[in-house]
């Protein structure tokens, strides 16, 4: 049967996960899309690192045009991180006519528009979903199950790793510093933690959900962010003798074409749902003036949840290659369908 070639750019928690589904799931990605779907090259850093996946040596390239030129590659997938490098490569990627799906937020929350622009140019696919909520399909609950709704406020626990800091410091008296250790040791922190712990990662995925709720431009300018780096035993003590659980609780409000994004450690009540939340699990509440209140939960970091989401977006780029309309369902706010003729 055909096959669709992935080109994965990086190897590290999300690209060995990615590894591993398409190789453990194999039979149904060939029962969903029809074909077999095989890993052609993947770029690393060090060539010499111990990794614990099932791929033979050659297929380790430190060279990136072995991946974002090589024509036997159907679709880019973007696992480095950071942002210049993951944008070029992406950007050449959408140029050579490859789909791309990545779970980078950092990128997204900055350059999702121009990069969106040049997948819809380019007829090409680029699919974000693993971006915010790891495992929660959330991206696209809010522009297809949610599109008919008016949205006007999402909540939510959107960062891994400090829940799992702000569990363990509630439930076992654990200073932060020694949870953040096993944080990272788990894989739900960024390389650099310091977009965990002050807020960043959690103010990018507020970004990104509020684009894609309110569809409207939202930038990062437009979030008051202050992270959990203050929070310390003495305020998780009183806070529980109080009745009250401590959340890192994004929220994005949108009151007569206006928006108030925020992203600040707060006291929930404790019999509040989202004080239930725990260790990386996260959850997105959403109200819909028609809809009401619906919430979503689930695993919001580590390496399997992540990865499944981002197979199930290489899952929508191969239905679409079959049906010949990639580029015409990229993951966009309801009014910036026609991205390219509003840049115009
Ligand atoms: P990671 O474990 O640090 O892995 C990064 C990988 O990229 C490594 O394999 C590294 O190579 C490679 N790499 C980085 N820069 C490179 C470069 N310039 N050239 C070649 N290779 C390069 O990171 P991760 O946790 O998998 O995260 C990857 C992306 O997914 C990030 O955007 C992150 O925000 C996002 N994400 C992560 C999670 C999670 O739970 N971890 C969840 C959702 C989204 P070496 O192995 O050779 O060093
Ligand atoms: N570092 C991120 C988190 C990974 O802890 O939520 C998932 O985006």
């Amino acid at each position: 049967k055909d096959c669709v070639s992935v080109g994965l750019l990086g190897l590290g928690t999300v690209g060995s996960g990615v590894v591993h589904m398409i190789d453990s799931h194999q039979k149904e990605l060939q029962q969903r899309v029809g074909c077999q779907v095989k890993v052609a090259k993947v770029l690393v850093r060090d060539m010499d690192k111990d990794r614990n996946v099932d791929l033979d040596d050659s297929v380790l390239t430190q060279n990136p045009d072995d991946v974002i030129n090589n024509p036997d590659v159907d679709v880019v997938i973007e696992v480095i991180g950071g942002i210049d490098q993951a944008k070029e490569f992406i950007l050449a990627s959408l140029n050579n006519q490859k789909h791309v799906v990545t779970a980078n937020k950092d990128l997204m929350a900055i350059h999702g528009r121009e990069l969106l622009t040049a997948a819809v140019e380019n007829e090409s696919d680029l699919f974000y979903e693993a971006s915010v909520a790891g495992g929660i399909p959330i991206l696209r609950s809010l522009v297809e199950g949610l599109s008919s709704d008016r949205i006007t406020k999402l909540m939510g626990i959107v960062n891994g790793t400090t829940n799992y800091i702000l569990t363990k410091m509630t439930k076992n008296n654990v200073p932060y510093e020694s949870v953040l250790k096993e944080a990272q040791d788990l894989g739900f922190a960024e390389a650099d933690p310091t977009a965990d712990v002050e807020g960043l990662d959690a103010a990018r995925k507020m970004v990104i959900l509020g684009t894609l709720g309110f569809s409207m431009k939202v930038g990062l300018d437009d979030v008051k962010v202050e992270g959990i780096t203050r929070v310390d035993e003495d305020d998780i003590a009183y806070s529980k003798k109080l009745g009250y659980t401590i959340k890192l609780l994004g929220i994005a409000s949108s009151t007569n074409g206006s928006i108030e994004l925020s992203v600040q450690p707060t006291l929930l009540p404790s019999r509040h749902p989202l004080a239930a939340v725990n260790d990386e699990y996260n959850a997105v509440y959403v109200y819909g003036e028609a809809v009401g209140e619906t919430m979503f939960y689930g695993p919001g970091a580590g390496q399997l949840p992540t990865a499944t989401a981002v197979v199930s977006d290489l899952v929508a780029v191969i239905k679409n290659m079959r049906l010949g309309v990639n580029g015409k369902s990229v993951i966009l706010p309801q009014h910036e369908r026609k991205l390219k003729e509003d840049e115009e």
